[in-house]
């Protein structure tokens, strides 16, 4: 094998309900991950040592020296195999950077996928799941696609039942936001209104309209603990929410730690009105129609 092609999808958060700040710096989550059928491709060829390249929308944005998740996953997985492997990266980014969709932990997925592929290593998924872990905590979920309920910092999976498809329009924005910044915004502003912090439930109406495959109420009940700190950091979010919503869709959030926003809509027909037509009212950099679920990290 002297090449390998992984797809990985991005994901929005139908529910993230935010608990209390651990010692560890990270928060319990109630994490219900959407994967959706925008895509980051992760090449690897073989080679002596780890590099990286990035191509397509958005490479311009993220890093190639050792932050890069992609190559830090490589190592990790040469690491955990005990032997000095080598692999050139090719990164074609679809997925927003800083956008709230997981795009860097989906390259850190793509890329053990492809690198435990191409070094023959035949790790069972169990093991790419634990180094995955230790990555970040959304890279379980890029590796394991659907939908699923994350616990923990997320990062511990339970898929959910879901019916038919459902229809998104995601509005980037000009600019990324910090995924720190963005938590420790929110644990400002709870101090601030020296509110307690409940210990974090599934909603079971969202289970339950997941399963029933029903758009409308699972509209209803679209919830973000991280979205009043998203627009505190970014106010024109409000507007691009507020286009969205004017224009019909069923439910309208800030995409994880944001500033990507997430509409969710009647039908593929609708997603692509809304596509169109929110860029006409909003400040944003793209407009994408995309559908979920769709498969975790996928060997082309
Ligand atoms: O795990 P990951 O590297 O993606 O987390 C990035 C940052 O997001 C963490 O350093 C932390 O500030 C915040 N975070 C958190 N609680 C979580 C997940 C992330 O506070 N459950």
């Amino acid at each position: 094998m002297s090449s390998v092609t992984v797809r990985v999808p991005a994901k929005v958060n139908v529910q993230l309900s935010v608990g209390p700040l651990r010692e560890d710096g990270f928060h319990d989550l109630v994490n219900v991950f959407h994967a959706v059928s925008i895509f980051d491709e992760v090449a690897a060829k073989e080679s002596e040592s780890i590099t990286v390249a990035v191509t397509g929308d958005w490479a311009d944005q993220v890093p190639v020296d050792d932050e890069n998740l992609a190559i830090r996953a490589a190592r990790a997985l040469a690491k955990h195999a005990g032997r000095g492997y080598g692999a050139d990266l090719v990164i074609r980014k679809a997925i927003p950077v800083a956008g709230g969709m997981a795009g860097g932990s989906a390259d850190a997925a793509g890329a053990l996928v492809a690198c435990n592929e191409l070094w023959g290593l035949g790790l069972p998924v169990e093991d790419l799941m634990e180094i995955a872990a230790d990555l970040g905590s959304d890279v379980p979920f890029s590796l394991m696609g659907g939908t699923a309920l994350g616990t923990g910092r997320g990062e511990r999976l339970t898929e959910l039942p879901t019916a038919g498809t459902f229809h998104w329009t995601f509005a980037t924005a000009h600019g990324g936001l910090s995924t720190p910044r963005v938590y420790a915004e929110c644990d400002r502003l709870r101090a601030a209104a020296m509110a307690e912090v409940p210990w974090p439930e599934p909603d079971a109406d969202l289970v339950a309209a997941l399963r029933a495959g029903d758009p409308h109420a699972l509209g209803r009940r679209l919830s973000n603990d991280l979205q009043p700190a998203a627009l505190t950091l970014r106010p024109a979010l409000a507007t691009t929410l507020e286009a969205g919503r004017r224009l019909g869709a069923l439910g309208a959030i800030v995409s994880g730690s944001g500033p990507t926003c997430a509409f969710l809509a009647e039908d593929a027909a609708h997603a692509t009105r809304l596509a169109r037509a929110i860029p006409e009212s909003a400040p944003t950099r793209t407009t994408t129609a995309a559908h979920g679920p769709t498969p975790g990290a996928t060997i082309l």
